[in-house]
């Protein structure tokens, strides 16, 4: 009997290289005759650079060479990107996301003498060591002409340009609000957050001629090859972008950013490789952020709670230098049953860093605003805010009109329920004590989109007895390199220790970006095929003429741990490679999604259950019980999924309670380090009870997952609002909550 690793608790088969550091990360890498780079940073939000002085910094001892505008050189245009015209062809990357080359920023580094934002790079000096590029960089001077900074979205009145990207409306939501006998009309906002992931951003280039290698943190090394290949006008296969493991991401790292581009320039110049760690005050300005957003939010029901109208239109910032929208409200035409419905997107202009893709980006936003509104309307309502959404279940996908493929939301709601002890709840503010200590309870839906792209994969038996499967995907943290192996032990019976999984190199059959939840519904059907592909050569191998299975037929020959049998002779599949005088048997494989995608809509549900507790007396507010039940089809690896849920409930809390980046009135961020941007620590993290529901989603793919990456972090910053007016009778609509919100009489 072949064991089962599909479904089962298994630990990260690369856990014991992370413990004892033999993981090799971007920034470990070291590469013969290697020097250093170090970005000098602008110091002004907003104006022109008018000159930089580089004679002091040109002398500083191990001084290379210093690159910058006056030096860069013309990069490549890019002739396939739409987004660019003619005329600004030179002056762009390339970043389109079907042409899997999208990057962070489409501005190229130094291409004009605008300062757009803080830290914007105005030059990288090149040095022998890190210690002497960073202290040259500090001897950088620039002249500047300083202009009034659009310092944040909360400080303009600029309504910005309607975005697009997810606007929808149907039947008539302004008539139904107006007509309806209970509404509500409320703005909530979010500040600005930063990804912080613990490894920082980096990059090591080396050319061998026209051939260029990039070590780099990345959630995408084929979406960073192919975004390299355009930039530098050099066919993608004489790019190789390494990124064996990752200290995550968070979307920060999901599309290219301007310092490997300048790494990449600077090898060239200099002729030998260049290593690029940034600061983490550089990683707060040059690396993306989740966008600060406002949503107006108009929703109105019936007396019974029946959703008559939700009307969702929201504000994000981005960048002077890109277009970057927040996909918020993605979510709120399809979580209810309602039959008018408008969401629309407004992306308004500021001096900061373009943002990007932050975990779950725009539903994590959007379902604090619509999940708070609905918990209001509760109230509101006189009613249950559980009861209010069950009376709102949407039994397809309103906005879709396709059945979904698979909509547990009532089985989390009872679960989840059940074990937080919701019937408990007394609804009256501030009624439920202990102590000195007020009980505030809210819960919230948690929701997101089950996506899949295309993948590639290539498996090995080999005649050592091992099983090699490569895939140029990555693994952020999440646990790819396991569910890899798990598919591949599933499939041959060979045991986890036997599996070799070679990711995070470009060089490898295509795989997926490490992001959007995906990667799991992606990678496991392709690494299927190829495994499948395999056996079927090693069945042909086996049954040629003087192998030991010669004159019979392929098809009769049965796969079973790791061996072939007739029924009569028993080989493993190394014993009959080791006869056959031959190193391996291989299968490569393709797999994307198909009709199926027609068909259904697929979207995972869960729902958070939150207990905070408020000691007035000495004004302290924590999170001290959250209890989550989450749909996510299968749990391909259950140790790593719920550790996935429960992160995503932590940095949900972040939003809820702590992360903002913060900037000065010229545009300036003053928070940009870890004692100042606030992000969970242990002390803050309650209990966290995380239930998966196990509901396969074989619509999806044969395996059944829909991917955990995302989901937990949404409705997460409500849940807690919605808790702390419980507690309180405070109704905090700007995240994230203060002390000193809840102060006020
Ligand atoms: Mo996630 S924001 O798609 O890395």
């Amino acid at each position: 009997m072949t064991e089962t690793v599909i479904g089962h608790r298994t630990a990260r088969i690369d856990g014991e290289l992370k413990l004892t550091g033999k993981a090799d990360y971007a920034a470990d890498h070291n590469l013969p005759n290697q020097v250093y780079g170090y970005p000098v940073p602008s110091t002004i939000a907003c104006g022109k650079l008018l000159g930089l002085d580089l004679d002091e910094a040109r002398q500083a001892p191990g001084v290379i060479d210093i690159v910058h505008r006056g030096n860069f050189p013309q990069l490549q245009p890019s002739d396939n990107n739409p987004a660019c015209g003619a005329a600004a062809r030179l002056y762009r990357s390339p970043s389109t996301m079907g042409e899997e080359n999208k990057v962070g920023e489409v501005r190229l580094p130094f291409e004009d003498d605008g300062i757009h934002y803080e830290g914007q790079y105005i030059a990288m000096v090149i040095a022998d060591t890190f210690e002497h590029a960073r202290a040259a960089a500090r001897l950088v001077k620039a002249r500047y002409e300083v202009h009034e900074a659009v310092p944040g979205l909360f400080y303009t009145d600029d309504e910005g340009e309607e975005a697009g990207d997810e606007a929808v409306s149907r039947g008539d939501p302004a008539g139904a609000f107006d007509a309806a006998p209970v509404k509500l009309d409320q703005t909530y906002t979010i500040a600005m957050e930063t990804h912080v992931a613990m490894e920082m951003h980096a990059s090591i280039a080396h050319w061998e001629g026209d051939r260029l290698t990039i070590y780099e943190s990345t959630q995408g090394v084929v979406f960073q090859r192919n975004a390299l290949a355009q930039i530098f006008g050099i066919p993608p296969e004489k790019v190789t972008v390494i990124a064996h493991y990752i200290g995550s991401g968070f979307g920060s790292k999901l599309f290219m950013w301007p310092h490997a581009v300048i790494t990449a320039v600077a090898a060239q110049r200099v002729g030998r490789p260049v290593k690029t760690v940034l600061s983490r005050q550089q990683n707060f300005c040059n690396a993306g952020n989740r966008p600060a957003s406002r949503q107006h939010m108009r929703i109105a029901a019936d007396r019974d709670g029946k959703l008559l109208s939700i009307r969702h239109d929201s504000y994000n910032e981005t960048s002077f230098v890109d277009e970057y929208t927040e996909s918020i409200g993605s979510g709120t035409p399809r979580v209810y049953a309602c039959d008018n419905v408008s969401v629309s997107q407004r992306r308004v202009k500021v001096n900061h860093g373009t943002p990007t893709s932050m975990r779950a980006p725009g539903e994590v936003s959007g379902s604090f605003a619509l999940e708070s509104a609905m918990d209001e309307l509760a109230i509101a309502l006189d009613m249950d805010p559980l009861e209010l959404r069950r009376r709102n279940f949407a039994d397809r996908d309103p906005s879709a009109d396709l059945p979904w493929s698979g909509n547990h939301l009532r089985e989390c709601w009872d679960d989840a329920s059940r074990r937080f002890g919701w019937d408990q709840r007394n609804p009256q503010v501030g009624s439920m004590r202990d102590g000195h200590e007020i009980i505030g309870w809210g819960m919230a839906d948690a929701t997101w989109e089950a996506m899949r792209s295309h993948c590639s994969a290539r498996v090995e038996l080999r005649a050592d007895g091992r099983v090699q499967v490569a895939c140029g995907t990555q693994d952020i943290g999440t646990g790819t390199y396991t569910i890899v192996a798990q598919t591949a032990s599933e499939l041959t019976g060979v045991p986890l220790e036997r599996i070799e999984v070679k990711l995070g190199d470009s060089m490898l059959p295509a795989g997926p970006l490490s992001g959007g939840s995906m990667a799991t519904a992606t990678v496991m059907p392709a690494v299927a095929g190829a495994t499948r592909k395999a056996i079927e050569r090693l069945k042909q191998l086996a049954v040629a003429e003087g192998a030991p299975f010669a004159g019979k037929e392929a098809d009769a020959l049965e796969f079973e741990n790791g061996a072939l049998s007739d029924g009569s002779q028993t080989l493993s599949f190394a014993e009959l490679l080791d006869k056959l005088q031959r190193g391996m048997a291989e299968g490569e494989a393709s797999a994307a999604p198909g009709e199926e995608k027609d068909k259904f809509s697929f979207r995972s549900f869960g729902a958070h259950f939150v207990e905070v507790r408020w000691d007035p007396g000495i004004s302290r507010l924590r999170v001290a019980r959250v209890v989550s039940t989450i749909d996510i089809g299968r749990a391909i690896n259950p140790l790593t999924a719920r550790n996935q849920v429960e992160g995503a409930i932590v940095m949900g809390m972040g939003m809820g309670l702590f992360e903002a980046t913060e900037y000065d009135p010229a545009g300036n961020i003053y928070n940009n380090n870890y004692a100042d941007y606030i992000v969970p620590v242990h002390a803050d993290i309650p209990d966290i009870e995380v239930e998966l529901l196990d509901s396969p989603d074989y619509n999806f793919n044969e395996f059944g997952a829909r991917g955990v990456g995302e989901i937990g972090i949404t409705g997460m910053a409500a849940a807690i609002a919605n808790a702390v007016y419980h507690a309180t009778g405070k109704r905090i609509r700007d995240m994230p909550i203060k002390i000193a919100d809840l102060m006020e009489p």
